[in-house]
């Protein structure tokens, strides 16, 4: 059994622990923004690896890419993003408030009614949600630039380059994380939908015959990734897009859906962008963007692209809620982040059982020893009990506690999270005991 959380108690553990700081807080903070905090950084830095990890090293075929935020602004309009990049809003006269026409309750927008006050609702406008500004000292047309709200145009940007210089054949793909931005209005739900985000992209580039074969490997594999960050799958579903869901790029779509707090949404999109994208960029650039198989006897064409779309700072919030438990320990509530032990900030809390006789000085040699390996902590303040609790409540996998017995045979005890079974074991196998346990963690059921 697990216990679900609130976002209430999410967003204050958050805070608490010095994972998420809402931004600018001492001016009364900005709505739709977020720092990340010593822990944050450590998770988000963690979750971007593993996703890093298991697309590119883990894959012969694909490489990376990082593209600058700024591009020229043509980009913007071979992408469809100037004219098509849009979310209809509506506005009430009278309390000033602004909405996404399709979000909120259809008979409201009958009667014209704003679904807060009652007031007179405006006729809905497309509004584009590209963060504009301007390069250089003037702020004239000429100047414009948009901060990208995609970090996929800069690699169809760079597949030239890419097959050119990296020698890369299709069947290949080109994956990039990176800073997007959107000037949203439902900015709710602490990071989940926020104007300035990361997503962690990959593009596979094919043939266009082999459309529905990479498609739903892709689907099947991105599924598979988040069971391996030890995300729930009872919580896990596909969701595929109706007609009126289509982004203007793609011709399907899946969204794998994370049930959170407030409800089953979007967590990563698998797209099937066709050739959408370089042949508009061919269009708009007029440079040869086809490519030349020979291993289909010279066939020159214009690669399809099977997409696969996550938000960094959307999964560090599926992580979160999804790790985030309560138990009982003698009587006392114990809340417990059972991250897995790859994504876990510290990895190994370090503890002499009292500060005086020798035990302080053996525990801090033993977390010096394995900080060239691991996440260590050392602390030494409290009763032992409060140390673990303190440790739990942050998501370290492992606790090793330096004892009166330490000082006898040069063993420690080590505390497993999930458990709280504890074990002997002789300091020169720690590193070796704590690695395995990370390599076969599986989060009780
Ligand atoms: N390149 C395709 C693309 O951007 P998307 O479905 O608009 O597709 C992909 O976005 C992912 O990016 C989403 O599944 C979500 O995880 C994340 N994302 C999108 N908008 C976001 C926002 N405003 N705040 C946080 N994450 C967002």
């Amino acid at each position: 059994m697990s216990s679900a959380a609130s976002m209430e108690t999410l967003v204050s553990l958050c805070k608490r622990r010095g994972f998420i700081y809402q931004s600018s807080e001492i001016y009364g903070g900005l709505a739709s923004a977020w720092d990340y905090g010593p822990m944050g950084v450590e998770l988000k830095n963690r979750v971007q690896n593993f996703w890093w990890r298991e697309m590119t090293q883990l894959h012969d075929d694909i490489v990376g890419l990082d593209a600058s935020i700024l591009m020229h602004p043509r980009v913007w309009e071979a992408s469809g993003h100037v004219e098509n990049f849009t979310d209809p809003l509506v506005d009430c006269k009278k309390c000033k408030q602004r909405f996404r026409a399709d979000q909120i309750p259809a008979e409201n927008m009958i009667s014209h009614k704003c679904p807060e006050c009652g007031g007179e609702l405006t006729d809905p406008r497309q509004f584009n949600l590209m963060f504009k500004t301007h390069i250089g000292p003037v702020e004239s047309e000429g100047s414009v630039v948009y901060l990208r709200p995609e970090t996929a145009q800069g690699i169809y940007v760079n597949f030239k380059n890419v097959v050119q210089t990296a020698r890369m054949r299709i069947p290949f793909g080109i994956a990039q994380v990176g800073k997007a931005f959107r000037n949203e209005i439902t900015t709710k739900n602490f990071i989940f939908r926020t104007c300035e985000f990361e997503q962690m992209e990959m593009q596979f580039f094919i043939h266009p015959s082999d459309d529905q074969k990479y498609f739903e490997q892709w689907k099947q594999e991105r599924f598979d990734f988040y069971k391996r960050m030890g995300i729930r799958e009872s919580r896990l579903r596909f969701h595929q897009h109706g007609p009126d869901e289509l982004a203007h790029y793609a011709k399907i779509a899946f969204d794998i859906q994370y049930e959170f707090p407030f409800g089953w949404k979007e967590l990563e999109g698998i797209h099937n962008r066709t050739d959408y994208d370089l042949r508009r960029h061919m269009e708009y650039s007029k440079k040869d963007l086809t490519y030349l198989d020979d291993l289909r006897e010279g066939e020159r064409y214009i690669p399809y692209v099977i997409e696969t779309s996550a938000g960094l700072t959307r999964t560090v919030l599926t992580v979160l809620a999804d790790a985030y438990d309560e138990d009982e320990v003698e009587g006392e509530k114990r809340v417990v982040m059972r991250l897995h032990p790859e994504l876990a900030p510290i990895t190994v809390g370090v503890f002499p059982l009292v500060k005086k006789d020798g035990l302080a000085e053996m525990a801090r040699e033993i977390e010096r020893d394995l900080r060239h390996e691991y996440a260590t902590f050392y602390d030494q303040g409290g009763a032992i009990g409060r140390r673990y609790r303190r440790q739990d409540e942050i998501g370290t996998p492992f606790g090793v506690t330096v004892d009166y017995q330490s000082k006898e045979d040069r063993t420690v005890t080590l505390r497993y999270r999930d458990s709280m079974e504890q074990v002997r074991v002789p300091i020169a196998q720690l590193s070796e005991t704590i690695r395995r346990a990370v390599r076969e963690y599986r989060r009780p059921t």
